[in-house]
C-alpha cells in the first residue's frame, strides 16, 4: 500500500513536475510563469481559471513563433512581460489574448508596435509600454484601443505622434509621454484626458490652442524641455488645469496674460515654475490664481519683485523663492498672504529684513520660515511679529551680530531655531527665557564666549539637540552650559566637527577664575583672537 502511495506521488510528480517548476500560483487566479520561451509554450500552461500571468526570464525572451491559434490565451485579463527578457511580437503578436485588459510591456526591446499584432477591437484599459524603443504613435495603431484608460509611452524614442492618434479614445485619461523626442504637440483632440506629461521632450514654444480640445485635462508635466515663452490664456485651452509643471525649461518670463481664463477665478493648484530663468516679478502677475496652493520659483535669476507681485494669492500655502538672485524684498510684498504655512527665502541675496515686509496682517497659518543663506545683517526686530505661531525659523549662515528680544517675544510657538554660521557675540538670558517651546536650537559657529546663566533658569524645558561648536567659548563657561545640558539630556555633542576634541567643543582657557558675563571685559581680554589661534 505504501509503495503504491509513493509509486503514485513519482509518477504525479513525473508528469506534473514542469508545470509546478515553471508555474507558480499566487492565488486568485494569478500566476507566475518562469522560463517561458514562446506564448505557444505559455498557452500549453494557461488553465481555466487562470487571470493573470507574469512572466520572468532570466536566460530568454519571449516570442509568438509559430502561426497557428492559441486558444488558452484568449481568456487572461492581465499580462505582465516586463521581466520577461525582451519580446519579439513577429506577425500575430498578442492577437490571441483577445480579453486583455491590462499589458505590461516595459523594458520588453521593442521599436515598433503595429495594429496587426493586437486583437481588434481590443479590450485593452491599462498599457504601460514604458523603456521601450519605439518611434512613432500611428493612428492606425491606436484606432483599436478604444477602451484605453491609462497609457503610458514613456522612456520611448518617439518623435511622431500622428495628428489626432488619440482622438477616438473617449475613455483616455492618463497619457504618459514623458523621456521621448517631441518637438511639438500633435496631441489632438481628446474628450476625458485628465493627465498629461510630455516632459523630458524636445518641446519648443506652442501655443494653447494646440490643447484647445482637452476639456477635462487637470495636470500637464512639461518641464524639462526647451520652452522660452509661454501662450497666452492657458485657461481657455484647459479650463480644468489644477497642476502645470514647466520646471527646467528656459522661459525668461512670467506674465499675467498666461492665466487669462474664461472666469474670474482660474482653477490652478499648483504652478511649478522653479529652474527656469526667469528675472522679475511684475505687479499683480498671479492676481487671478486664487485657488493656488504651492507656488514653485525656486532656482529662477529673480532680483526684482514688484510689491504687489503675488496680489490675490489667498489660498498660497507653500511658496519657494530659494535659489534666486533676491536683495530688496519690498515691503507689504507677502502681506495678506493668510493662507501661508510655508515660505523659503533661502541661498538669495538679502541684506536686510524691514519692518513691513509681511505686511500688517497675522499669518495665521505661517509656521516655517527659512531666511537661511543669505547676507543678513539688519533684520528690523518687528519684521516676524505678524508671524506670530512660526515653529520653524531658520537664519543659518547670515550676517547676524546681535538678536533683539522684540524679535522673539511675540514667537511663543518656535520649536525650531538655526542661528548657527552668524556673527552673534552675545544671546540676551531674555531671549532663552521666550523660547520655552524650542527642542532644537542651532548656535554653532558664531562669536559667543559665554551664555546667560542657565543654571537657575526654567527657561528652554522642552530642549533636545543643541549645537554649539565653533565658537569661542571660555572653557568656564562651556562647562557650565555642557553640565547642564548633561543634566537635562540636551544632545550636543557633535564629535565628527572639526571643532571639537574628543568628546568636548573647542574652547579658550582664561586666565579668570570665573565664566565672565560682560562683552566688554571679554573683547578686553581678547577672547575671540586667541581662539582663532587654536
Ligand atoms: C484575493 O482577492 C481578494 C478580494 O479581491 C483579496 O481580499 C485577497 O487579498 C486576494 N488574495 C491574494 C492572495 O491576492
Ligand atoms: C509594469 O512593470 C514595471 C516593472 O515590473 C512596474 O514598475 C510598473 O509599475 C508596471 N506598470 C503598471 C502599469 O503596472
Ligand atoms: C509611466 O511609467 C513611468 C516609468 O515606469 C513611471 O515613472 C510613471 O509614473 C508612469 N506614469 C504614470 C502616469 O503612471
Ligand atoms: C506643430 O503642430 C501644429 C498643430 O499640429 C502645427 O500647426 C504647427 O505648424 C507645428 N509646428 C511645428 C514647428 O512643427
Ligand atoms: C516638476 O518637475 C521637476 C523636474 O524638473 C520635478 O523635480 C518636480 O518634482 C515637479 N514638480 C511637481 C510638483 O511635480
Ligand atoms: C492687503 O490688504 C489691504 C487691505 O485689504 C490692502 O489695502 C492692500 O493693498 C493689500 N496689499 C497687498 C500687497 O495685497
Ligand atoms: C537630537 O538628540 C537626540 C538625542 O537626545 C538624537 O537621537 C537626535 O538624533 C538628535 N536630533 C538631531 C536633529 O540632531
Amino acid at each position: 500500500m505504501q509503495a503504491l502511495q509513493v509509486l503514485a506521488l513519482l509518477l504525479l510528480s513525473g508528469v506534473f513536475g514542469k508545470d509546478l517548476q515553471e508555474c507558480e500560483d499566487l492565488g486568485n487566479g494569478s500566476y507566475l510563469c518562469r522560463e517561458i520561451e514562446s506564448f505557444e509554450q505559455l498557452n500549453r500552461y494557461v488553465g481555466k481559471n487562470w487571470k493573470s500571468v507574469k512572466v520572468v526570464n532570466e536566460h530568454t525572451g519571449i516570442e509568438r513563433a509559430e502561426d497557428g491559434e492559441l486558444p488558452g490565451l484568449s481568456t487572461l485579463l492581465q499580462l505582465d512581460l516586463s521581466e520577461s527578457g525582451g519580446v519579439t511580437l513577429g506577425e500575430k503578436g498578442l492577437q490571441d489574448f483577445k480579453a486583455l485588459q491590462k499589458l505590461n510591456l516595459t523594458h520588453a526591446q521593442l521599436d515598433e508596435l503595429k495594429s496587426e499584432q493586437f486583437p481588434n477591437p481590443s479590450e485593452m484599459i491599462n498599457f504601460d509600454v514604458s523603456y521601450n524603443d519605439i518611434l512613432a504613435i500611428t493612428t492606425k495603431l491606436m484606432s483599436g484601443f478604444g477602451n484605453l484608460v491609462y497609457a503610458n509611452f514613456s522612456e520611448n524614442l518617439i518623435a511622431v505622434i500622428e495628428p489626432n492618434a488619440f482622438r477616438h479614445m473617449k475613455n483616455l485619461r492618463f497619457l504618459d509621454l514623458t523621456t521621448n523626442y517631441q518637438e511639438n504637440i500633435t496631441l489632438g483632440e481628446n474628450a476625458n484626458l485628465r493627465f498629461l506629461s510630455i516632459s523630458n521632450n524636445n518641446l519648443r514654444d506652442f501655443q494653447w490652442c494646440h490643447l484647445r480640445v482637452l476639456p477635462k485635462l487637470e495636470e500637464l508635466h512639461l518641464h524639462s524641455n526647451w520652452l522660452e515663452h509661454l501662450d497666452m490664456g492657458i485657461f481657455y485651452a484647459l479650463p480644468n488645469l489644477r497642476v502645470l509643471n514647466v520646471s527646467n525649461n528656459n522661459l525668461f518670463e512670467i506674465k499675467r496674460t498666461l492665466f487669462m481664463a474664461p472666469g474670474e477665478i482660474a482653477p490652478l493648484e499648483l504652478l511649478d515654475y522653479s529652474s527656469n530663468i526667469v528675472k522679475v516679478l511684475d505687479d499683480s502677475v498671479f492676481c487671478r490664481l486664487k485657488k493656488l496652493r504651492t507656488l514653485n520659483l525656486w532656482l529662477n535669476q529673480i532680483n526684482r519683485i514688484h510689491p504687489r507681485a503675488f496680489l490675490g494669492l489667498s489660498s498660497l500655502q507653500t511658496l519657494h523663492l530659494q535659489g534666486n538672485k533676491i536683495s530688496i524684498l519690498p515691503d507689504d510684498v507677502f502681506a495678506n498672504l493668510t493662507a501661508l504655512e510655508k515660505l523659503d527665502l533661502s541661498k538669495n541675496n538679502i541684506q536686510k529684513l524691514g519692518l513691513r515686509v509681511f505686511g500688517e496682517r497675522i499669518l495665521r497659518k505661517l509656521i516655517y520660515l527659512d531666511l537661511s543663506n543669505n547676507y543678513i545683517a539688519d533684520l528690523h526686530p518687528l519684521a516676524l511679529s505678524s508671524m506670530p505661531f512660526i515653529k520653524e525659523l531658520r537664519l543659518r549662515r547670515n550676517r547676524l551680530v546681535s538678536l533683539d528680544l522684540r524679535m522673539f517675544a511675540p514667537l511663543r510657538q518656535l520649536q525650531l531655531l538655526t542661528i548657527n554660521e552668524n556673527r552673534l557675540e552675545e544671546i540676551d538670558g531674555e531671549i532663552l527665557d521666550t523660547l520655552d517651546r524650542l527642542n532644537h536650537l542651532e548656535l554653532n559657529n558664531n562669536r559667543l564666549t559665554f551664555l546667560p546663566d542657565l543654571k537657575s533658569s526654567q527657561n528652554l524645558l522642552q530642549l533636545r539637540n543643541i549645537t554649539l561648536e565653533g565658537n569661542p567659548w571660555q572653557c568656564l563657561c562651556l562647562d557650565e552650559i555642557t553640565s547642564w545640558l548633561n543634566g537635562r539630556h540636551v544632545s550636543y555633542a557633535r564629535p565628527s566637527s572639526a571643532y571639537f576634541s574628543g568628546r568636548k567643543p573647542l574652547c579658550v582657557v582664561t586666565p579668570m577664575d570665573k565664566c565672565l558675563r560682560d562683552l566688554q571685559e571679554t573683547k578686553a581680554q581678547g577672547i575671540v583672537e586667541s581662539y582663532e589661534k587654536i
